[in-house]
């Protein structure tokens, strides 16, 4: 007999885990980098427009799909989108909704792992040993095995951590671990953030700061750059076209609520990133390096901010060891709520559909992503992580969330998606959302998916800006992938057949 699909336990529980899966790395690191590059305050402008017209649909979206496809035993895109389109494609269209959250996980959970570094060298106070910028990007790339005569060993002792305490937390399912993990952690973050955002505010001539990142410059508006890198971010921060909220959404119950759960979730990302993470690091870069140092920063990426200029902050304020860590918590726990959700579809997968147990499927998905995030851990350097963020991070996303849009408002049928976003519903959505679900939202989506495959995509797949070096790890990453694709799309197949046969599909 097939296992008993898990169930949530609290209301307050998936919010804080929708939440969780939305507010990482990208709010504290991504978010005030893109602004910075994008105008500052005028980057708001794109940005809530891509807030309300991709961001929040997509929620509702997510939210609702996911509900529905759990009614029927399914977790995860492919059998779901199955569900709503009879159509013998759906279900391989699908497959990006799984394949996309493990490509993540593979880096994420790496550089998460760093965070959880870093928070112990504040504690021990070795960070601060260096005190210019070129020894803490030193003490980064010794620390990442990349400097001459460096090795991984610390590295590698923090990822493995890392990688043990996500499964642990997976492993136990639901209820007892990804629910209990968010309920602890998110209100911590939440605190942790509000201390450094307070702590930044203290600091002499802040408000200088706070307007070079924010007084806006409405030339950019002009820019196509700049309102793909707000649909992008927006994409990115929420976590929407992934495909984990459709699975963290496939535990609620029949009569639950998605519409205000789901408008919920998003708005207390949009705090964490626009309140909080706009407020720490562009500003206090600025006070301590001025206009010139907060630029350089922002230019050379969240990375960058994250593990070199923020610490350089810390060791010059009083008690910046105790903030120092504090910093690098917020981003572990931010990261961890991140990356136990990213596998949540895989685990759906293989339990619900292809017929392992919950556990089982934990301990073979553990073994199999071991072996893989080897290769980001040791070749670091040769742009393997570049290529997964590309095709996991930034374009599954978008094709994904294209898809799922599509198929829900257009062949599921714009009436019967506004029902069952509305069933159960504790808020009455505002009727213009209908036609912007039905046409604004697919249209945004497919012009966005148009202008990066352009922009981006093929600059990528031709291997442009490739070192000559890095060219044959980088194709190697991408065979890898194409397999892991594929072998994900047989076992699909595998699972489909398998239940047509005996007529659970009907
Ligand atoms: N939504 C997650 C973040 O912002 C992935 O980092």
């Amino acid at each position: 007999m097939a296992e008993a699909r898990q169930k949530w336990g609290t209301k307050l529980g998936i919010i804080l885990a929708v939440a969780g899966s939305a507010v990482g790395l990208g709010n504290f690191l991504r978010f005030p980098v893109q602004a910075a590059q994008n105008g500052g305050g005028a980057f708001l402008i794109p940005y809530f427009i891509s807030f309300v017209l991709l961001g929040i649909p997509l929620m509702w979206i997510e939210w609702a799909i996911g509900r529905h496809g759990g009614l029927f035993g399914h977790g995860s895109a492919p059998l779901i989108l199955n569900r709503l389109w009879k159509n013998r494609l759906a279900k391989y269209l699908g497959v990006v909704g799984v394949f996309g959250p493990i490509v993540i996980f593979l880096y994420y959970t790496y550089i998460e792992s760093w965070l959880l570094g870093y928070a112990f060298f504040s504690l021990t106070g070795q960070l601060f040993k260096a005190i210019t910028p070129e020894a803490m990007k030193g003490f980064l790339s010794a620390y990442q095995g990349l400097a001459p005569g460096s090795n991984l060993a610390t590295a590698y002792l923090f990822f493995f951590v890392t990688f043990l305490i996500n499964f642990y937390f997976i492993y136990r399912g639901i209820q007892g671990g990804i629910e209990l993990l968010c309920k602890i952690a998110m209100p911590i973050l939440f605190f942790f953030g509000f201390i450094l955002a307070a702590r930044v505010l203290m600091i002499p001539n802040i408000i200088d700061g706070l307007g070079f990142l924010w007084n806006p410059d409405f030339s950019v508006l002009t820019s196509a750059k700049v309102w793909m890198a707000a649909a992008g971010q927006i994409f990115f921060t929420l976590s929407v076209g992934i495909g984990v909220i459709l699975t963290y959404a496939s535990y609620l119950k029949k009569g639950d609520d998605v519409a205000l759960s789901g408008l919920t979730a998003a708005s207390t990302n949009e705090l964490a990133e626009v309140v909080l993470g706009g407020t720490i690091v562009i500003p206090a870069a600025f006070v301590f390096f001025g206009a010139a140092g907060a630029t350089a920063a922002a230019a050379s990426g969240a990375f960058n901010l994250g593990f070199v200029t923020m610490p350089l902050i810390f060791g010059q304020i009083d008690f910046g060891g105790f903030f120092a860590l504090l910093w690098f918590a917020l981003l572990f726990l931010a990261g961890i709520t991140s990356s136990v959700s990213l596998l949540a579809p895989a685990v759906a997968f293989f339990s619900d559909d292809f017929g392992l147990t919950r556990k089982k499927a934990v301990l073979w998905l553990g073994g199999i992503l071991f072996i893989l995030c080897q290769f980001p851990v040791f070749f670091l350097g040769r742009g393997v992580v570049d290529e997964l963020d590309f095709w996991g991070g930034t374009f599954s996303l978008v094709l994904f969330g294209t898809i799922e849009t599509i198929i829900f408002v257009w062949f599921f049928g714009i009436e019967k998606a506004w029902d069952e976003i509305h069933s159960g519903a504790e808020m009455r959505i505002p009727g213009f959302y209908k036609p912007i679900i039905r046409y604004v939202t697919p249209v945004f989506l497919l012009l966005i998916l148009g202008f990066w495959f352009f922009q981006q995509g093929l600059p990528v797949i031709m291997m442009q800006g490739v070192a000559e070096a890095n060219k044959p790890y980088v194709l190697a990453t991408r065979i890898g992938l194409i397999l892991l694709f594929i072998s994900i799309a047989l076992a699909v197949r595998i699972a489909y057949y398998r239940k047509k046969r005996a007529g659970e599909l009907e």
